[in-house]
């Protein structure tokens, strides 16, 4: 890839020659000339600047000078010609100064992609996703302005030609000129080329690969300043290590940068990321779209939306062969506006908390707590149960959310509230049937205790009982 670097300040430029860069350029992998804008100018003042159309402060780049200095380069690519050109100021040498007389190689410009690159502060965000895309090019020239910029007409004549214009801004604050962005901008395309990383492998698992941040990293010693390595980097374990830097990708994008969120495949995550990323308030729908989610308890006023979302959900758990009518019955008697009513009218043994987006419930845990009735008597006698238990009568989230972690992130909080309130362990019962059901239990903890037999609408189904302990003594 050839970059071309323009400036009124080459020596901006020296740090090019140094580390993996500096090596890069040896090898070929880049070819980097740097120009001096002012071997362009015709003046005896060798003037670049003028003062601004329409007033105002400082003084503004002219076109004339700048177009003199791109039209070379861009001109140099084309293969009959090999007069000198003024302007062609020459790459860099050792020692960070300009090889004075040295061409550009000659190439063929119909197969080439140019882009003229133009620091600003008013430009687009530079992103890993435009630094990618410009990996491909095969030429990029970048004008770096001083005062208060280049005349807009720069910008606008070269997008009138075969050349890509980008005006980008490496962050929202005002640096001097363009050189430090251009620096930016050299090395992050650069270090993407073939040849250029010593280890192509540092590649990976780089922040903004699929809208995550980083993980944070350890090395020696192990201990430092008190500071111990998190012991699962010690472990040995591939796959233990790999969720932990997952989880702590996650928690720290939604901390630095939820505004890459929209960035993430949510398949990526696994069941596992999407349940934190939901437990710290995101929701992730289709790819691109994510909602802020509130994981609350019910309000006492919300006996008719709970019983709506209760209707809605409780038939997505049956199986196929349960009767409609059957189901019908058991919303209409169990989950009802008034059975919701008098649940929430009772707090402290009727634990409900939802999932909320947009102003809408989408998701909820009931709970029941305080024995002897919390848990069902065919429940309470099994081996494994014992006394002191809340049982989890249900954990419903609306179809269109399924899969996105809101389950999971409920199911959570119902256990972190159950134990909070002194319960040892959490029980419940699922269709035995349901082996999506089963699975999501099983990864949070529960195992299988039993069997038992569930009437809905009159009709006998037939459930596994699952438990999970909320004392650590008992895990
Ligand atoms: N020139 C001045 N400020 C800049 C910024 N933030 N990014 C790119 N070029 C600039």
């Amino acid at each position: 890839m050839r970059f071309d670097l323009v400036t009124i300040f080459p020596e901006y430029f020296e740090p090019l020659n140094l580390s993996l860069m500096g090596k890069a350029s040896d090898a070929g992998v880049v070819d980097i000339a740097i120009h001096h804008l002012r071997d362009v100018t015709t003046d005896r003042h060798r003037t670049v600047d003028d003062t601004p159309f329409g007033g105002g402060a400082g003084m503004v780049m002219r076109p004339d000078i700048w177009g003199r200095c791109l039209d070379n380069l861009l001109d140099d690519e084309i293969p009959t010609d090999t007069s000198d050109k003024d302007g062609t100021v020459g790459h860099l040498s050792d020692d960070g100064t300009e090889d004075q007389g040295q061409k550009p190689p000659q190439v063929d410009p119909s197969t080439q992609r140019r882009v003229l690159a133009i620091p600003s502060a008013a430009g687009v965000p530079l992103t890993q996703a435009i630094v990618e895309d410009l990996a491909s090019a095969s030429h990029i020239i970048v004008a770096c302005g001083r005062y208060e910029g280049i005349d807009q007409r720069v910008a606008d004549h070269y997008r009138q030609r075969d050349v890509e214009v980008l005006e980008f801004s490496i962050g929202d604050y005002v640096l001097n000129g363009g050189e430090v962005a251009a620096l930016v901008l050299v090395e992050a395309v650069a270090r993407l080329l073939d040849g250029f990383m010593g280890n192509p492998h540092s590649l990976e698992e780089e922040s903004y690969e699929g809208g995550l941040l980083e993980y944070p990293v350890y090395t020696k010693p192990r201990e430092w300043n008190s500071l111990p390595v998190p012991d699962v980097l010690l472990s040995g374990n591939h796959e233990r290590i790999r969720q932990w830097r997952l989880m702590r990708a996650i928690e720290r994008t939604v901390e630095r940068r939820p505004d890459l969120l929209t960035k993430i495949d949510p398949a990526s995550l696994g069941s596992a990321g999407r349940e934190r990323l939901a437990s710290l308030g995101y929701a992730l729908g289709a790819p691109g779209q994510v909602s802020r989610l509130t994981l609350r308890e019910a309000h006492i006023d919300e006996g008719d939306a709970l019983a709506d979302l209760a209707a809605r959900t409780f038939p997505l758990a049956c199986p196929e062969s349960l009767p409609r009518e059957a189901i019908d019955a058991f919303i209409a008697e169990e989950l009802s506006p008034q059975a919701f009513a008098s649940m929430l009218a009772s707090p402290h043994s009727h634990r409900i908390l939802v999932a909320q987006i947009d102003g809408q419930l989408v998701g909820y845990t009931l709970t029941l707590l305080g024995e002897p009735e919390s848990v069902p008597a065919g429940i309470a006698k099994m081996r494994g149960v014992g006394t002191g238990g809340a049982y989890l009568s249900k954990c419903y989230v609306d179809a269109q959310w399924q899969g996105s972690g809101i389950a999971g992130a409920l199911i959570e909080r119902a256990a972190e509230d159950a134990a909070s309130l002194g319960a040892r362990f959490l029980v419940l019962g699922t269709n035995e049937a349901n082996a999506r059901a089963q699975k999501f239990y099983k990864r949070h903890g529960f195992r299988k205790v039993g069997r038992r037999t569930f009437d809905v609408g009159g009709v006998v189904n037939r459930d596994v009982v699952l438990v999970r302990n909320l004392t650590p003594d008992e895990e």
